[in-house]
């Protein structure tokens, strides 16, 4: 397989010396790779080969989704392929902002109790009540308070909301709106990653549209309830979708951490009450407002309530995005929602998360998947799960991981600075045929110093997929000692 150094090459000699071609990190284009960015436009799926006709204009062909998988439930993916997501006549003839026509006409308190009635989760992956949430920032008596849509999506396998937005952006902006009527604040920002160019413009013409029929800004629909969301693009950089880096970042300082407590709720945005959540949680609010709680938690009979988009890649025939309870299990995404593993290949593990996720042998393929099955070895992320056959080597894999939390440790503390490093090391030479008695031990030591002490999630949650990896695929790493 040719690596990415090579692949730089081809690009650069048949794009010709007009074009610089330049190595990145995720783009948030998984299920169209492979993917390049051409100032500022994605691109995918498009080989090298196609360089002079990438070069001339032609962006390859998205993904289309409009097709339902047998067993998905859609409600967020709704009207993906119904409606011309850039336009809100369409997208208010198929019942988008009925949620927040429903919610002006009751009062914050009903709808902050339907949302806390109703269990939905929080989709940034770690699924904190998002009702709970809202409660917190509500019962703050300073004004103003803010909302902010975490629409960062920086961590390798994850796009689906991008998705999201490509399909439906008005859902967003109802859901949010939503959010500001029930906790009580009067502007929002959605932080969306400089990739993201497109996107971010399609959000901006949707708010545009929104004010124009007076669903967003000054008292909306007469209801006297004002809110005003802004879109802010993000730099690149994994450590901006942590929400109190994501804050720094967002009031133009160094993207890095904030000590916590106090959390955003208390001590956000310019210090204000501030609610971050993520682009799916958003979408799932103005859903949950127009049909109840109790039809959200009658969609599963698993511990999580509602519906979840997942994301299916790697050696399956069917990749990509679908919507289904939560609950399924590796087996189920595998075979039921991604067509079965691709002819002749075997399944030998799954990262599942994302890239701070478990990796899973075959043992985990019928444990059930929510938000609280990481206590039962399989973590559920942000909800993507990547699917690998026997062709890959669960250390060289793991030095990949690494070396993306490595590029992206912010450098605050020492602990993830040096550890990621020293792990990165240590795989570097275990894949290069240089391993070293007592590799594996160390990894494992590495990974415990870095959960135990590092300053934010980035750095403790590199040790889950060292650890689940030396767990499932001990031996591996034995092997690479010599
Ligand atoms: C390193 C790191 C990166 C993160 N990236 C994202 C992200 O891209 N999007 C996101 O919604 N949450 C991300 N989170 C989680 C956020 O800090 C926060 O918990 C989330 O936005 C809250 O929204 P939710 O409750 O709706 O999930 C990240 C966390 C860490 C530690
Ligand atoms: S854990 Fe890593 S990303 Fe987080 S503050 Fe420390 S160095 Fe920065």
């Amino acid at each position: 397989m040719e690596d990415g150094q090579q692949t730089i090459e081809k690009w650069s000699s048949r794009a010709g010396d007009e074009w610089s071609v330049e190595r990145t990190s995720c783009l948030g284009l998984c299920d169209r790779a492979p993917a390049v960015l051409v100032e500022d436009e994605q691109a995918g799926p498009v080989e090298a080969k196609e360089a002079v006709k990438v070069c001339n204009g032609w962006r390859g062909t998205p993904t289309d989704y409009s097709e339902v998988r047998k067993g998905e439930v859609r409600v967020m993916t709704s009207l993906i392929g119904k409606i011309d997501p850039d336009s809100i006549e369409d997208a208010m003839a198929n019942g988008v902002y009925d949620g927040l026509k429903k919610a002006l006409q009751t009062n914050p308190e009903a709808v902050l109790t339907e949302i806390e009635t109703s269990g939905l989760q929080g989709r940034g992956g770690a699924g904190f009540p998002v009702g709970r949430k809202w409660r917190f920032v509500a019962n703050e008596k300073r004004t103003p308070r803010y909302i902010i849509c975490n629409a960062d999506e920086s961590e390798p396998l994850i796009f689906k909301d991008r998705v999201l937005i490509d399909t439906n952006p008005h859902q967003l902006l109802e859901g949010m709106t939503i959010a500001g009527y029930a906790a009580g604040a009067s502007e929002a920002w959605i932080y969306i990653r400089g990739e993201y160019e497109y996107q971010a413009r399609r959000l901006e013409n949707a708010i545009d549209q929104a004010e124009t029929k007076n669903l967003i800004g000054e008292d909306i629909l007469g209801s006297g309830f004002s809110f005003k969301i802004h879109v802010h693009r993000g730099a690149g950089a994994y450590i901006c979708g942590e929400e109190t880096a994501l804050i720094e970042s967002l009031e133009g300082k160094r993207g890095e951490p904030r000590l916590r407590p106090p959390y955003p709720p208390q001590f956000g945005f310019r210090g204000r009450p501030t609610a971050v959540n993520n682009v799916e949680s958003f979408c799932a609010v103005p859903h949950i407002v127009k049909n109840g709680a109790e039809w959200w938690r009658s969609l599963t009979n698993a511990p999580t309530p509602g519906t979840k988009v997942y994301m299916v890649l790697g050696h399956i025939k069917n990749a990509g995005l679908f919507e289904a309870p939560f609950g399924l299990t590796l087996r189920e995404i595998i075979e039921a929602f991604g067509g079965g593993m691709e002819k002749g290949s075997k399944f030998q593990f799954a990262l599942c998360g994302g890239a701070a996720g478990t990796i899973v042998d075959s043992t985990m393929l019928d444990v059930p998947i929510d938000f609280a099955s990481s206590q039962k070895g399989i973590s559920l992320g942000a909800g993507s799960f990547l699917i690998c056959d026997r062709s890959i080597s669960p250390v060289a894999f793991l030095r990949e991981i690494l070396h993306f939390f490595t590029a992206e440790s912010c450098g605050k503390c020492t602990p993830c600075r040096v550890g990621t490093w020293r792990a990165l090391e240590i795989l570097n030479r275990m894949t290069s045929g240089k391993g070293q008695k007592g590799d594996k031990d160390e990894l494992a030591t590495l990974a415990a110093l870095m959960q135990d002490s590092s300053f934010c999630g980035l750095g403790q949650s590199v040790a889950i997929p060292i650890k689940s990896a030396l767990t499932h695929f001990g031996s591996e790493f034995v092997k690479a000692e010599h």
